[in-house]
């Protein structure tokens, strides 16, 4: 167990012993902000005071009477309103360092309760380019997916694309009419933007194409075959380049499940909801209310149309029941960007409406838009949306030049190799390093820069470590880093205390799916190491002192490792 777990422990069992009734789950132990005041905290006693009407300083005392943390602890001390700060002692350090050398852990363990969860993500809508809208969810969507998993818990990842809705009326129209057959060999979705492009707006000037459109569309979903065939062969011929690009970033689906394979369901839904008075008829619409919930009050969720077609929101309602029936999850996450908040809002209060009983989890976890450096929305010199491709391209392109410029005897196929590892991981780094919430400007030379908080510098920090212990086989002295750790100077005590910070961090993101907060520890560790790499000399120091701190190099290289592989970034061992 790591220390602020057996802390945990014991401060529960001695708040349990002067409140009896209190609820332990919020009795926690997080790192302190400012290391002034200690390496944890604990806020706890404060809100268990506050509805009890006791003073926190006087609670604190009596838990602190009844809390014995010595083995890993300096006297606790009461802060401010109430606070606990606990501050390691060297040897419990040592100890949770050594622990990790022998294979024990990586200073983070397996979730006690495993979940089930379910995350949607990616989602791309078939006959459409992904464009950088969709990299967001893509990186954010795996970034969660691995972290749960890592975390010990069951991920089910469902990559819910657009393929059903009007636009297939258009497309039909443009396919049957004015297919380019080589073009759509060379590049299907190309050939397919263009047709629907070219359809659309002869719809809005000439009726009778609009027209043409309906019946293709009524045609599709009355099951023609001709028209289910043409249909079936534009996903086949999306997916296609949808894997391409998961495949260059590393992204891969438990299941794609799109919103057309839950057509059969969407009138018993509907039929169900209405027989239950969950949805009542409303301008020939029907329709779900929330008089009930103050901010949906004016914003009814509609499932069905008054031509009788079903919506986005009913396809959400049939997908949660079929993920409910299929994998009886705990959680499940929509990673969206921040435009569908009222749609997440409305399809989650319309299934509590439905599902009152249903004990799962619902996030809706949403970003901002990408910005180009003019603040305004992320597009092409020539004004186009800005395809993913095009930018993964792009990516390692510009990153091949780096790589060039500082190695020119590199040969170029290994320059390419390590310019696509560094060029999708600045790519991939640049996006989740923003708080997700916020609209962040999209900047080559920033995301690509070898030194500030970006994925060149981090790749470099691992490929600086690993170097080391190439310099370390060559020279006689190499014993393999192994346990009694020595932490004497500050800078080597700083970063192990930030390498035991690994787990919570996780558990922090894993909290509020910031992956943000993962991007900064691993800044602090890279700049923490840093320190200790220009202050403590590690192959020149005689032999105790250079296992130990060969021994810090390691783990180090580990945490960084698995943090990056968290945010689905590779490393190399040398750059
Ligand atoms: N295809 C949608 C879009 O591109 C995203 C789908 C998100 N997931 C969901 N279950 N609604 O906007």
């Amino acid at each position: 167990m790591l220390p602020h777990q057996q802390i945990e422990l014991r401060l529960q069992a001695a708040v349990r012993a002067v409140l009896p009734d209190a609820d332990l789950a919020g009795v926690l132990v997080r790192p302190c902000l400012d290391p002034k005041f200690g390496d944890y905290q604990s806020s706890a006693l404060m809100a268990l005071a506050k509805p009890r009407k006791l003073n926190p300083r006087h609670l604190a005392q009596e838990v602190l009477a009844r809390l014995d943390v010595t083995d890993w602890c300096a006297p606790v001390e009461i802060a401010g309103a109430g606070f606990l700060n606990f501050r390691l002692k060297l040897p419990a350090l040592s100890a949770a360092l050594d622990a990790t050398m022998r294979g024990d852990h990586l200073f983070f363990t397996p979730a006690a309760q495993p979940r089930t969860v379910v995350v949607d993500f990616s989602s791309p809508n078939v006959a459409k380019p992904m464009h950088v809208g969709h990299i967001r969810s893509t990186i954010l969507g795996d970034t969660l997916a691995r972290l749960l998993r890592l975390l010990g818990h069951r991920v089910i990842t469902d990559n819910h694309i657009g393929d059903w809705g009007t636009q297939f009326g258009m497309l039909l129209v443009g396919w049957k009419r004015e297919l380019d057959r080589a073009a759509l060999t060379a590049d299907a979705i190309a050939e397919m933007e263009r047709l629907y492009k070219q359809i659309s707006a002869e719809c809005k000037e000439n009726a009778a194409t609009l027209e043409a459109a309906r019946q293709e569309l009524v045609k599709l979903q009355r099951g023609d075959e001709e028209n289910l065939r043409i249909w079936r062969e534009m996903i086949a011929l999306s997916q296609v380049q949808f894997d391409a690009i998961y495949a260059r970033l590393g992204v891969k689906f438990d299941h794609t499940l799109g919103e057309s394979f839950y057509n059969p369901r969407l009138k018993a839904i509907v039929d169900e909801l209405t027989t239950k008075g969950i949805a009542r008829e409303s301008e020939g619409a029907k329709a779900v209310f929330f008089d009930d919930i103050p901010q949906l009050k004016e914003s009814p969720a509609l499932v069905q149309k008054s031509d009788g077609g079903f919506n986005y929101t009913t396809t959400d309602l049939a997908t949660l029941a079929h993920r409910l029936e299929t994998w009886q999850p705990d959680e499940i996450i929509y990673v969206t960007d921040g435009r569908q908040q009222l749609h997440f809002q409305q399809v989650f209060a319309a299934f509590r409406h439905w599902h009152p009983e249903a004990k799962l989890k619902l996030a809706h976890v949403w970003f901002g838009s990408i910005l180009g450096e003019d603040g305004k929305p992320f597009k092409t010199r020539s004004g186009e949306t800005v395809k993913l491709a095009d930018l993964l391209d792009e990516a390692e392109e510009r990153a091949f030049k780096v790589v060039s410029e500082k190695n020119s005897e590199l040969p170029e196929a290994a320059g390419r190799e390590i310019a696509r590892i560094v060029g999708i991981g600045a790519v991939k780094y640049a996006d989740l390093l923003p708080n997700r919430q916020s609209d962040y400007v999209f900047s080559w030379d920033k995301m690509l820069a070898l030194s500030g908080n970006t994925a060149p510098y981090l790749q470099y920090a691992y490929a600086r470590i690993q170097s080391i212990f190439r310099k370390a086989e060559a020279t006689p002295d190499t014993r393999p880093p192994t346990s009694n750790l020595q932490l004497v100077q500050p800078e080597e005590i700083a970063l192990a205390k930030q390498l035991l910070n690994f787990g919570l961090t996780l558990e922090a993101v894993a909290a509020e799916y910031r992956p943000n907060f993962l991007c900064n520890y691993l800044y602090d560790l890279a700049g923490r190491y840093t320190a200790f790499y220009e202050n403590c000399p590690v192959l020149k120091a005689e032999s105790a002192t250079r296992a130990s701190r060969l021994a810090l190099c390691d783990l180090t290289a580990r945490v960084l490792k698995q943090g990056l592989d968290v945010l689905g970034l590779e490393v190399l061992d040398s750059m």
